[in-house]
């Protein structure tokens, strides 16, 4: 299992949409992708519940009151089990529901909770697993940690955003040396990137002249950034696939540098 999480202690980064994105264009080629919801916040399952048939919906949601992250972690379900099926796609879903928040305080004092829940997750058999993560510094930023072999930082392209970087950054290294030395890349994704803001090109340089080596490049040797459009939005609003050459190749060279031999 090739496992990536997007974190950024910030909201409104675009974790949810960038891993919704990402975990959708591994789907659409077939590949089996888990989609693994670790925000209390449960942003990401709401948008697989929304994309449901009213055929489907009270069927989906009837199984989500077993089929649950925090059942699995209470060691209610076996973790096959806890996946829930989706129709009409290889993505399987291990969801948020709202009583995961007590998660946090559930599993605080407990011996060896970060080891509970990578032994889970890593019985979990297939090819990607896609994680997304809450807007804040806790425990669940710690599991999230344990079982990713790549972390990718959404960053809103602008000053104060970049700021917050060398605390993240800290965080991942220490996790790297005491919790999973398995963590080997670390990418920043510029995101909500506006072509027309002199402050955003100023946030991107800053970017490339203090974080190069952690920035995903084209073949132009271009740093690769998310626009910021209407097309994103209209795919987390209204489930609409991505249609504009230019995102769905940036995109495939995010996709293809998350996991190198994905074509
Ligand atoms: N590249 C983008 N273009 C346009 N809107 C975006 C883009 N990335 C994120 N958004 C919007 O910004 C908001 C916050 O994104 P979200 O993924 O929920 O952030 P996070 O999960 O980090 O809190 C959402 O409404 C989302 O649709
Ligand atoms: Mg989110």
């Amino acid at each position: 299992m090739q496992a990536v999480a997007f974190q950024n202690q910030k909201g409104g980064v675009g974790k949810s949409t960038l891993s919704l994105l990402v975990a959708e264009q591994l789907a659409q080629f077939g590949r089996e992708v888990i989609f693994l919801d670790n925000d209390p916040q449960g942003n990401s399952t709401q948008w697989f519940l929304n994309r449901l048939t009213d055929a489907d919906y009270p069927l989906i949601l009837e199984e989500l009151q077993t089929k649950n992250l925090y059942n699995l972690l209470q060691e209610r379900i076996s973790p096959q089990n806890a996946l829930l099926e989706l129709p009409e796609t290889s993505l399987k879903l291990l969801a948020a529901t709202p009583n995961y928040e007590q998660a946090k305080t559930a599993f605080r004092d407990q011996p060896g909770h970060e080891n509970l829940f990578r032994m889970l997750l890593r019985e979990l058999k297939t090819e990607y697993l896609v994680c997304d993560t809450p807007g804040e510094l806790s425990l669940l930023t710690n599991w999230s940690l344990s079982i990713c072999d790549v972390i990718v930082i959404p960053v809103q392209t602008e000053m104060f955003a970049v700021e917050t970087l060398p605390i993240q950054l800290e965080r991942i290294r220490t996790a790297r040396k005491y919790l999973n030395p398995e963590l080997k890349r670390v990418y920043l994704l510029p995101n909500l990137f506006d072509t027309r803001l002199k402050s955003c090109h100023y946030a991107l340089e800053y970017l490339v002249d203090h974080y190069r080596n952690m920035l995903i490049f084209h073949d132009d040797h271009q740093p690769l950034w998310i626009p910021k459009r209407a097309e994103v939005m209209g795919f987390i609003d209204s489930h609409e696939p991505v249609r504009s050459a230019e995102l769905k190749n940036r995109l495939q060279v995010l996709v293809q540098a998350l996991f190198p031999e994905f074509t």
